[in-house]
């Protein structure tokens, strides 16, 4: 069976009341009966209840950008995943580079806030990527691979396949600076290649694994044509409808 695509926008640390509101409103209005492609957003914690509100009707999905892998209790500042499907979340991010890097996330910590969000019924999407210097040292497909590996410890191959893996390279996240679709494509073609060594073809084979980095209305249709490209995790302009609408209708092939 072919992959069907995923794309999901990833708000950061941006909008607020209103403009979340009025995004999530022009997204419901363009695109928010797609069926072809799986579409999600994912807005700041504080935000996501009122997005989902306006989300309800569509077949848009509501995603949090990150979880903790405690229940309850005394973790000041941190949100549970009982707290997100209250909200109304399918599916949280989990290890995006901004947190690898700027936050000070380990694969060890990452893996259990997958662990956590999977074994409570959330949709991990799990993040990896290189940072330019890695990738100057040829390093990349190493630092990959390891990422995968420790993000899916202890994963199952009956519930890897909730897991959508999005590559994401450090150097294009928020620089204009795009992966060039044969870029994209090795490393996707070898994220599924260690899929299937810790799995089997046919997980593998079944696995998503989104592209993120500067995902522009303009580069978009190359990227999603490449054969392990199975969707996008969408930053900056996903805050915009008419891009975030523009690269799903890339995805639909229009
Ligand atoms: P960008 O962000 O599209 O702004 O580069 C992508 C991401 O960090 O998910």
């Amino acid at each position: 069976m072919p992959r069907k695509l995923f794309i999901a926008g990833n708000w950061k640390m941006n909008t607020n009341a209103a403009s979340a509101r009025a995004l999530a409103e022009a997204l419901v209005e363009k695109i928010g009966s797609v069926e072809a492609v799986d579409l999600a957003v994912c807005p700041p914690f504080v935000y996501l209840s009122a997005v989902g509100e306006v989300l309800a009707a569509s077949r848009i999905a509501l995603g949090a950008q990150d979880v903790y892998y405690e229940d309850d209790g005394a973790f000041t500042g941190e949100v549970s995943t009982a707290m997100l499907k209250d909200v109304g979340c399918s599916y949280v991010i989990c290890g995006h580079s901004e947190r690898r890097h700027v936050i000070g996330e380990t694969d060890e910590l990452i893996n259990r806030k997958l662990l956590k969000a999977l074994g409570d019924g959330l949709r991990p999407i799990l993040c990896v990527g290189e940072l330019l210097e890695e990738r100057r040292a040829e390093e990349t497909l190493e630092v990959v691979r390891r990422q995968v590996q420790l993000g899916l410890e202890g994963v199952s191959g009956g519930d890897v396949d909730k897991v959508t893996i999005a590559y994401e390279p450090v150097w294009a996240i928020g620089t204009g600076v795009v992966a060039t679709p044969e870029q994209a494509q090795e490393v996707h073609a070898m994220i599924r290649e260690v899929l299937a060594q810790l799995y089997d073809q046919a997980i593998a084979e079944a696995m998503r694994i989104q592209y993120g980095g500067s995902v522009k209305p303009k580069n978009a249709e190359a990227l999603l044509a490449c054969p392990d490209v199975d969707g996008a995790l969408v930053g900056g302009a996903s805050l915009k409808a008419d891009q975030f609408a523009e690269i799903v209708s890339k995805g639909l092939g229009g």
